[in-house]
């Protein structure tokens, strides 16, 4: 539990406090078939497709409504945030996950700023980022005119843990209130590794007014029972980020979800566009995360995790790769490339770590994640783990780029 008393009205910014939620007409009167529906200025007539309508497209549990596009979607999708919450609560705990506890939006992006500007005063408030980490945190800080604070990963050391390091975060919290979220990536991006649950819960622990957001986007990959979504019942300042664009395969809907103690969650609803979902990608989502979709997630990770473990065992093999650095808990390898084989004493080199990447572009059709000038990260590709063919693929292009390049 948190140890102490997060005071969140002197936390997040006071006009959003104060913020009145946009607020329609099927808050009070639903949208079930039985009213005429004159509210809204949507159009009567049906969407302009020049398709049957009529037919529904039939998507297993759920429906494609396409003859319903012509009217706007339900701003709050309780049914789509008890299903994230059933998928997120540890079987043997108490129910504790409710959907007032969840924002949904376009993407974990939409939380990422939306976090942001809940919190975060333009111009004065800050937020801290732990390198090397996902870009967008920074992106996002910068749009909203905020400053970017870091404290790096532990780097440290012949083998780096990339591991967060919760005492040198709490010594700047201490002596700059002005900090008012920290964003914590596990597994990280481009590490590929779980953050240590004692050193979040060391964080989580320590007295300060802002919130910790925990960005679990490739958390599905991480193993069964790894995601820390119900602790945000149990610390008052901790949010969870998570997608379906990830190990459900749907980057394609832009759906991203936030897990946030109910106050915070109420805070992040207010200040959304009020139809920021989609009918057909909540229509999509329902889907993804009922039993059936839930099946199919979970055949893709197993048949993704194969191909993990198949790149762990085949790319040493090629004498001029070197170290996996990270972890193995994402869809993808962090990977050094070495400016001679290691036999020879090869280091990880830049230099070569950019010629493999577009030498594997323009000349062989494969692209990966040059990384070499992220913190620690010297020499590296990230990697992301496709099919069997495109691993295939990746390691025979792999070792004849080799062969091309000095
Ligand atoms: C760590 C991390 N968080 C969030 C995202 C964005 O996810 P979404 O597609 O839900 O916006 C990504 C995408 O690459 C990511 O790597």
């Amino acid at each position: 539990m948190g140890g102490f008393t997060f005071d969140l009205k002197a936390c997040a910014r006071p006009n959003i406090i104060a913020l009145q939620p946009y607020r329609c007409a099927r808050d009070d009167y639903k949208d079930d078939g039985s009213n005429t529906l004159l509210d809204a200025n949507e159009n009567s007539y049906g969407p302009s497709l020049s398709l049957d309508l009529s037919t529904n497209r039939d998507i297993g549990s759920s429906t494609l409504k396409l003859a319903g596009l012509n009217r706007y979607p339900d701003p709050h999708q309780i049914e789509l945030k008890q299903l994230l919450c059933d998928l997120r609560q540890p079987a043997d705990s108490p129910a504790t996950l409710k959907p007032e506890n969840l924002f949904v939006g376009v993407g974990s992006d939409e939380a990422i700023d939306g976090l942001i500007r809940c919190f975060c005063i333009p111009g004065v408030d800050k937020i801290l980022v732990c390198p090397p980490t996902y870009g967008m945190y920074t992106v996002a800080a910068q749009v909203n005119d905020v400053e970017v604070v870091k404290v790096p990963l532990e780097v440290e050391g012949e083998s780096p843990s990339f591991d967060i390091q919760p005492v040198k975060i709490q010594e700047l919290l201490k002596d700059d209130p002005r900090i008012k979220l920290v964003y914590i990536c596990s597994p990280g991006n481009p590490t590929g590794k779980l953050v240590d649950p004692a050193r979040l819960k060391a964080l989580l622990e320590y007295s300060w007014n802002g919130v910790v957001v925990l960005d679990e986007a490739y958390i599905d990959f991480a193993g069964h029972g790894k995601t820390l979504a119900h602790w945000v019942n149990s610390y008052p300042n901790l949010v969870v980020m998570q997608t379906l664009s990830k190990a459900f395969g749907m980057a394609g809907i832009r759906l991203g979800f936030a897990f946030a103690p109910s106050e915070i969650a109420r805070l992040l609803n207010n200040l959304k566009a009020p139809y920021n979902v989609s009918s057909l990608t909540s229509a999509l989502a329902i889907q993804a995360v009922s039993e059936s979709g839930l099946e199919v997630m979970g055949s893709h990770r197993e048949l993704i995790v194969r191909q993990r473990e198949r790149l762990i065992q085949e790319l040493p093999k090629i004498q001029r790769i070197g170290r996996f650095l990270g972890g193995y808990d994402a869809n993808f390898l962090l990977v050094e490339m070495l400016d001679a084989p290691r036999n020879l004493g090869g280091r990880p080199d830049n230099k070569t770590a950019k010629m493999v990447y577009s030498q594997l572009a323009e000349t062989k059709g494969i692209v990966v994640r040059y990384r070499g000038n992220e913190l620690g990260c010297t020499g590296c590709l990230r990697i992301t783990v496709g099919t069997e063919q495109e691993t295939t693929k990746l390691l025979t292009k792999l070792e004849e780029v080799f062969h091309e390049i000095p």
